[in-house]
């Protein structure tokens, strides 16, 4: 399992007097059968010896016992054994204190599964059950769980990501003590909260990590806005689930591409709000992908996702209801431009999705007809928008039409026009009819 660059690193500090141990991930993941990331190193050498040790380094969090060490182009995590002062933030220990005993260092540390290491000859180190737990699938705490996530709070969410990512359970006192301790969840930055919703939203099955997250009431802190659906009954018949039973569905059944889960997770954030009954006691959403999409912008914002990443999933959110969808030529192309070419094939996917997640009878006839036209109009490349025109504003310039706000009007016609007869898109008809409009 240990390359010839971690043996060195290994080496090299037990040749100067001192224990070294390859630690968590990697040795979670060996005894699963798993790829390794990155190694991270324990020891009972303190920081400035690592420094000497070694002839590329960077402090990164020395105070904290941790140096980087730059070998054979790879980085290596060398953390000095310490055990951690209070967490007044949440985030980091206020100061830690090093120590000389392996395990007093273990025992700091989250789950069972991530307190074993491995020595140079590849021994072994379990003094916490790590491999009977593994052997379970279990997520358990080390020690009292109430300590555990004192010291940290983010690790609550930690054990809902590895219970989703190992598709394991979480012990029941670990349990009980996130549904305790949930609203610690409230100091943590919102960037770290961000980085384990996606690696659980990118699990094979992110639907038995959100419901942990609810289960636990660690939803109540991240995304209150979520709480509505549960349970949420539709009174439809197109739809055999409640709104969370069925979002459920469609994000295990999406690909695991974080724009797609993420549009998958709140696609349906608004429906409870914009239920209304009609006299037959049947429940409409009105305009819920409207209002979806908006308050989806407002969530992904507060939890710090990019600009980038809030406009696609907000536009696939937006679209991803197309039972209004105008099938004339003009409104597809409309539609392609709203979209943008290159996000169709993800709100296709997200499209499908939802509709399978309705009921086992779902149909989706119309959205591959709608694929269709699609891609028979790109094929064609038909013009779509004002770029595509074959007039711009210097040919309007030429025809003495003077700059200004007139311009975007007179193009907005234009392709009005184009968009329903491609056939006109040539300088000439198009000039005669800009012509027609100035006169
Ligand atoms: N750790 C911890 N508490 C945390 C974060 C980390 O006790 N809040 C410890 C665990 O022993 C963990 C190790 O530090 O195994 C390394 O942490 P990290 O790199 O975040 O996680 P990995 O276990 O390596 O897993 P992954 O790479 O999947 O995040």
């Amino acid at each position: 399992m240990l390359n010839k660059s971690i043996k060195y690193i290994l080496k090299n500090i037990n040749n100067h007097g001192y224990e070294a141990y390859v630690v968590g991930g990697a040795v979670r993941n060996y005894l699963l059968g798993k790829d390794i990331a990155d190694f991270d190193v324990t020891t009972n050498a303190l920081p400035d010896y690592i420094e000497k040790l070694f002839e590329k380094t960077i402090p990164t969090g020395k105070k904290f016992g941790t140096i980087t060490v730059l070998h054979d182009n790879n980085s290596y995590e060398i953390t000095t054994f310490r055990s951690d002062g209070v967490y007044s933030d949440g985030r980091r220990p206020d100061s830690v204190s090093f120590l000389n005993e392996l395990k007093e260092d273990l025992k700091r540390r989250d789950f069972t599964i991530n307190a074993m290491c491995m020595d140079y000859d590849e021994n072994i180190i379990d003094y916490f059950g790590g491999k009977e737990d593994l052997k379970n699938n279990i997520i358990k705490c080390i020690g009292n769980p109430d300590e555990r996530f004192n010291e940290d709070a983010l690790r609550m969410i930690r054990a809902v990501r590895f219970m989703t990512q190992l598709r394991f359970t979480i012990d029941e006192e670990t349990r009980l003590s996130i549904i305790k301790n949930s609203h610690f969840i409230k100091a943590i930055s919102i960037e770290r909260i961000h980085d384990e919703l996606n690696k659980i939203l990118l699990s094979e099955k992110p639907s038995r990590g959100i419901r942990m997250l609810v289960n636990t009431g660690l939803i109540d802190y991240i995304i209150p806005e979520y709480l509505s659906s549960v349970g949420f009954n539709q009174h439809n018949p197109y739809h055999d689930k409640n709104v969370f039973e069925h979002v459920m569905e469609v994000l295990d059944n999406i690909e695991p591409k974080l724009n797609l889960r993420l549009a998958a997770f709140f696609h349906d954030i608004s429906k409870p709000e914009c239920f209304t009954q009609d006299e037959n006691g049947r429940g409409h959403f009105y305009g819920h992908h409207i209002k979806s999409a908006t308050v989806t912008k407002e969530i992904m914002r507060r939890l710090k996702y990019s600009n980038d990443l809030i406009e696609d999933v907000s536009i696939l959110i937006r679209y991803h209801y197309l039972k209004e969808i105008d099938m004339k030529d003009k409104g597809v192309k409309r539609f392609i431009n709203n979209v943008g070419i290159d996000r169709l094939d993800d709100m296709f996917a997200l499209n499908i999705a939802d509709i399978k997640g309705k009921s086992s009878t779902a149909n989706f006839d119309k959205v591959e007809a709608l694929r269709k036209k699609c891609n028979e109009i790109i094929n064609n490349k038909e013009p779509l928008n004002r770029k595509d025109l074959d007039i711009d504003g210097n040919d309007l310039e030429n025809l003495g039409i003077k700059k200004g706000k007139l311009y975007g009007e007179l193009l907005d016609k234009a392709l009005e026009l184009v968009l329903e007869f491609p056939e006109k898109n040539n300088k000439e008809e198009l000039t005669e009819y800009i012509m027609t409009l100035i006169k």
